[in-house]
This record gives C-alpha cells, structure tokens and sequence, in this order.
C-alpha cells in the first residue's frame, strides 16, 4: 500500500542527498575523530564541514555550535546547564505548552526547589508578552520558549521576546526544533543565547542534533567525559548523523522558499476543504503566525484515534496531538492550555506536510476524510442524529 505521510512533526524521511552522503562513514570512513592518525583526523575534517553548512543555515559560527543526540539533549543542556552555570539564581519561565523535552525538566526542577513559571497562552495558543516581562526579576536563571509550537505549529515572536530577556541581562532560549529549515532564522542579528536543532526533523537521521550557545553565554557542560566538542559535550560524535546533518542543513537553505510556497499551498488546500467539507471541524492555533506545513484540527465529538485508525486503512499517516502524547487518551497539554473544549480538544488530527508531499496525495485525503468524519459521527454516543 502506498503510504501518505504527513506526520513530519514527528519525524521526517531522511533525504536521499543526504543518505549519499553518510553511507561511507559506516563502512569505510569509520575512524575516530578524536584519533591521532590520518584514518581518524579526515573524519574530523568532515565534521567541521558540517558545522560549517549548520552555521550558514542558522547566521552564527561554526564554534557556536554543539552537537548532541538530538532535540531532548539540546533542551535538557540549555537549561540544566545555565543553571549550574549561575547558581545562585533558582527561578526558570517557561510556557505551558513547550514539547516534554523542556517541561518535565522544569517541573523536575520545581520539584528541586525551583522556581519554575509555565506562562499561559489565549485560545489561539499565543503568548502574553506582558506577563512574560513582568515575570523577568533578579532571580531569573533562565527564560525558555519554544520558537513554533509541534502541535499547533504557532510561531511565538521570538525575536521579540529575546530582545526583551536580553533587555533584562537574563539567559534566553528557544526550542526551535520545529523552525528550522521551516521559517527563515538569522543568528547573528538575533538576542538568543541558547537555541536547539533536531536533525530528525529536516530530512537528517534520528540521534543528532544541535545546541547552539552565543558566543560568551555562560554555560556549563551537561555531558561529562571526553574532551569533545572543546570540552562542551562529552561523548564521541555521531559521525554519520553529524555529516548527514550538514547536508541537510545545506538542503533546507536551498528549500526554504519551497516550504513557504509549495508546501504551505498544499497545507491550505488541506486545511480548506476539510474545514469547508466536514461538518463540526475547527482550526486550532494562530492562523496567521503558524508554521507552513502545520494543521491542527478538531473534529469534534469523535476521537482523534478512531480517525487516525481510519485514516491509516487508506494508508494516511497523521497524529493526535504529538507523537510523543498519543498513546495516552490524555488529551494534549497544548490543547487543554488554549483552553479547547473537551470534546473538541480529544477529536484533534495534526497534520505536518513536507516537500516531498504531492498535491496528488492531498486530493486524496481531502476525498477521503469527510467519509470517515460522517461515519464516526454516526457512531458517536454524543451526537443524536
Ligand atoms: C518542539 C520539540 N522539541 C524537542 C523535541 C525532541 O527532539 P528529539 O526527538 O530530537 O529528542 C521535539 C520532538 O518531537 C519537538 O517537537
């Protein structure tokens, strides 16, 4: 069966460019970068290529960067590791609906002893700047927002809000695992400190990401070992992950544009017909600061996983709520903080399209998905018909 795939919130298919270019470090080039003979030292030379691509993709230095084993290392380094590095301040902001990468750690530190404030967000999942700013004091170790939401794909005025931490003398960063390779991002005319990357989610493999530090942002290490990464992440590199990384970042500058054109035209004429065609359907999030490839939808008094069941007979691979919350009949934090009825918030379908999807494949769903809305509504114990 042909697979449909617009699940690449949670992970994307790693890009054939980028699979050439990573097939001979298992094999061949396997050395160790850290080794002292020639075998070793031309693989180091590979990875400071990559970090070169990353940092043309992101505005910053190729020293700026740290690579780790993905998006939950990044978020877990930022934080944990700012703290340790200013110790004597206990307070941490953050939202509500950051990914788990970054929340369980803060809620894990509350349980520590600190002070940790999750900031609301309105019923289209945006921030109060205001209550940010008033938040900010001289205990404030740490302010950490997510740049694009995962599940709604809401884009927070990032930009914005780290000039105003800055303004502060406080630490910011910014989960942009979600944004990179999505929306265009410049570093260097930027006031972030801390910012993560996850390879998996444009087009690299699983396992590698990136912390990116600002050069003087003071940070202790959170991996402890070796002397990798010039003593700032312990642990020896992912070497195929690292370079596939490179490529990919190389890739996504190329395919910005397309994201914002081709990909965001197929994502609309989704999002339209299904709004339009099934009865009871409603956007969740800010329609106009979301992501390009993003829909999230509720269709209301029907659960999401009996719509995601159907949808995967006709071989359409979509998500309720993130990847990593389904699997529980919770429904999603992010929904319940936007404050999305009950009966909306557990019938949501996220949609995440990418460049590989076809204007062929969204006329599909569009046909199919009214079916299976009228069906299970049929079914519904809540709906009299
Ligand atoms: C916003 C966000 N942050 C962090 C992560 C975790 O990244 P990784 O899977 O690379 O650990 C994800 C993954 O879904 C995410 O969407």
């Amino acid at each position: 069966m042909l697979i449909i795939y617009f699940d690449n919130n949670a992970t994307t298919k790693v890009a054939e460019e980028v699979l050439e270019e990573i097939k001979p470090f298992f094999c061949e080039l396997y050395g160790n970068p850290s080794s002292m003979h020639t075998f070793g030292g031309q693989i180091g030379i590979k990875i400071r290529q990559a970090r070169e691509q990353i940092a043309a993709l992101l505005g910053c230095e190729p020293s700026e960067i740290i690579f780790t084993a993905g998006g939950t290392e990044s978020d877990n380094t930022a934080i944990m590791g700012t703290l340790a590095a200013v110790p004597n301040k206990r307070k941490i902001i953050t939202s509500r609906v950051e990914h788990p990468a970054v929340l369980t750690v803060c809620r894990e530190l509350e349980n520590r002893g600190y002070t940790v404030v999750e900031l609301s967000v309105d019923k289209q999942g945006r921030l109060d700047l205001t209550e940010l700013e008033n938040q900010i004091d001289d205990d404030t170790a740490v302010v950490t927002i997510m740049y694009a939401n995962n599940e709604t794909g809401v884009v927070f005025p990032i930009e914005r809000i780290a000039e105003m931490v800055a303004g502060k003398g406080v630490v910011f960063h910014t989960d942009a695992v979600q944004a990179i390779g999505k929306i265009p991002l410049n570093l260097s005319e930027s006031n972030i400190d801390l910012l993560s990357l996850s390879g998996h989610k444009l087009h690299a493999p699983k396992g590698v990401g990136i912390l990116y530090v600002r050069k003087g942002t003071r940070l202790s290490p959170y991996m402890l070992g070796g002397h990798q990464e010039a003593g700032r992440r312990a642990g020896t590199e992912n070497v195929p992950g690292i370079i596939g990384l490179g490529k990919a970042c190389e890739l996504a500058a190329k395919n910005l544009e397309e994201e914002n054109s081709k990909v965001k035209y197929l994502r609309d004429k989704l999002e339209d017909a299904m709004l339009q065609n099934c009865p009871g359907s409603r956007l969740n999030g800010d329609k106009d600061n979301r992501l390009p490839n993003t829909t999230n939808i509720s269709f209301e008094y029907i659960e999401g996983e009996a719509i995601l069941l159907m949808l995967d007979k006709h071989g359409i691979c979509a998500s309720s709520g993130s990847a990593c919350t389904s699997g529980s009949l919770e429904p999603s934090h992010v929904l319940r903080a936007m404050g999305v009825p009950f009966t909306a918030a557990h019938g949501s379908i996220r949609f995440s399209l990418s460049r590989y999807n076809t204007e062929k494949e969204v006329d599909y769903t569009i046909e199919k998905m009214p079916e299976i809305v009228n069906k299970l509504r049929e079914l519904s114990p809540f709906v009299s018909t």
